[in-house]
């Protein structure tokens, strides 16, 4: 709870330290930046980012380069204050098993209470504005612990009258109880920037009474398994089942949202080629979405989990070729992958470059992970390191620092990495430098450099 002179304290904090903030200068901190092509798009300027990071910092960042009014859509999911920490599920598979770890991957408990956490998102808001295009929109997905709070500061940073819709998403997963109503919603608020929005009515089926044909006059109804039914034009309560548990899109990611749900902000409120941002990105959703549906995108998130998530989502569904921008070179946390060998290889004419994987080594105690899993990784990293390997990006003509992981290799539908790769490259030139991105199990990552010297495949960095 918070006092209506609290919440008017957290829309002037709000409005001055976003203000303050991007009156600063900025100091870039992305330093690590890599190109993921899992498909190929030749204009280079079009490539979509997802940023690693507080999206404070990103989006001060893309305001700094020019984004300022050129995204059409924001959708966001934040935290909800359910001052619960988040998980991600871990599959790993070994000796024949498999076994289920948690590792963290957001934290949503907010020491500072309530204030702190209505500060944090508005703050944000003020910024998402400036980003906005004249003709965009903005989705925020709450439910009922925070939205009310929300829609008052909305209100005051959008302008009332830029309130489009209140949209109840409703669905039938969850707990119930005896002493109140089962909670089987989530509200998104949208707001316009202002009154020349985007807006692509989408259609929705409407059954008829008795599941009868009406025969109107020039009323179109058609049937499917239910019944009779015409198309409407969607209302603003959406009935859409999360994603189950044994849903093809789950990624095991806590708090993953439908792709259906996505799928109908972005063909309301965008056009094909239209920027799409979600800055609170979790396991990838919009921007799985936006590639499906020719749309441009940025997302950031904080968390290593959902970066690792992300790239791999974004690498199954074939997208379009992408940047990833994180602030560190090198993670303290990382692990080390040692190779047997990395050696080039003439294969009937054809050049290759053979990797062949030793074993993983990390340090578990800087791994926030339960105790009882602290035991079984310590078995797998004694028995079969690499299994908690969990993605391999390679470059074989590493240049300008920027890595283009144009090979890539992960863990999917119960199988491990191979721990002998081979590449097919072009051309070998001395000096050329071959850049091998990796990856654990728990978002780690790390990196090492070989450069090729009278023919062989030597050690850089
Ligand atoms: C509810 S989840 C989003 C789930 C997402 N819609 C999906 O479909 O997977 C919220 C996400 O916000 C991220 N987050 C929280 N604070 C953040 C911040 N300041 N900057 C960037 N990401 C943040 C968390 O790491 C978490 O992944």
């Amino acid at each position: 709870m918070l006092t209506i002179e609290k919440l008017s304290e957290v829309i002037d904090i709000g409005k001055r330290e976003s203000k303050n903030f991007l009156t600063k200068p900025y100091v870039d901190i992305f330093h690590q930046k890599e190109k993921i092509c899992p498909n190929f798009k030749k204009d280079e300027s079009t490539y979509n980012q997802f940023y690693q990071g507080d999206n404070f910092i990103v989006m001060k960042k893309l305001l700094e380069e020019g984004y300022k009014g050129k995204i059409d859509l924001i959708y966001i999911d934040p935290p909800f204050f359910t001052k619960t920490k988040y998980k991600g599920k871990i599959f790993l598979y070994h000796d024949e098993e498999e076994d289920i770890i948690e590792h963290f991957a957001y934290d949503d408990t907010w020491e500072e209470g309530f204030f702190s956490y209505l500060k944090m998102l508005c703050t944000r808001l003020f910024l998402m504005k400036e980003l906005l295009s004249e003709k965009g929109t903005l989705y925020v997905h709450l439910d009922y612990r925070t939205v009310h709070y929300i829609k008052i500061i909305m209100d005051q940073i959008f302008g009332g009258e830029n309130f489009l819709n209140e949209i109840i998403w409703a669905y039938k997963s969850g707990g119930a109880s005896k002493r109140y109503y089962s909670k089987k919603h989530d509200t998104i608020l949208v707001y316009t920037k202002g009154k020349e929005y985007i807006f692509n009515p989408q259609k929705e089926k409407s059954y008829n009474r008795g599941f009868k044909p009406y025969k109107f006059k020039g009323v179109k109804e058609y049937k499917d398994e239910l019944g009779w039914y015409t198309l409407v034009n969607l209302k603003d309560v959406w009935q859409i089942d999360m994603v189950g548990r044994t849903s093809k899109e789950r990624v095991g990611y806590d708090t993953q949202k439908p792709e259906k749900l996505l799928e109908r902000i972005i063909l309301t409120s965008s056009d094909e080629d239209s920027l799409i941002a979600d800055f609170f990105a979790g396991s990838g959703t919009t921007g799985v979405v936006a590639e499906k549906l020719n749309r441009r995108w940025i997302m950031s998130d904080i968390g290593s989990l959902s970066s690792l998530t992300i790239a791999k989502r974004l690498i199954e569904n074939n997208s379009t070729p992408f940047y990833i921008y994180k602030p560190n070179i090198r993670d303290e946390r990382a692990g080390k992958l040692y190779l047997n060998e990395i050696i080039l290889e003439n294969d009937n004419g054809i050049k290759c470059l053979k990797i062949e994987l030793d074993r993983y080594e990390i340090d578990l105690n800087k791994i926030n992970i339960k105790d009882k899993d602290r035991e079984l990784i310590n078995e797998i990293l004694t028995k079969n390191s690499l299994s908690l390997l969990d993605f391999i990006g390679i470059d074989p003509n590493y240049k300008d620092n920027l890595p283009n992981l144009r090979w890539q290799y992960y863990r999917n539908n119960k199988r491990n990495l191979d721990s002998i790769i081979y590449i097919k490259i072009d051309k070998v030139k001395e000096d050329q430098k071959i850049f091998i991105r990796y990856v654990d199990v728990f978002g780690n990552d790390n990196f090492m450099i070989y450069k090729i010297k009278n023919g062989k495949v030597i050690r850089w960095e």
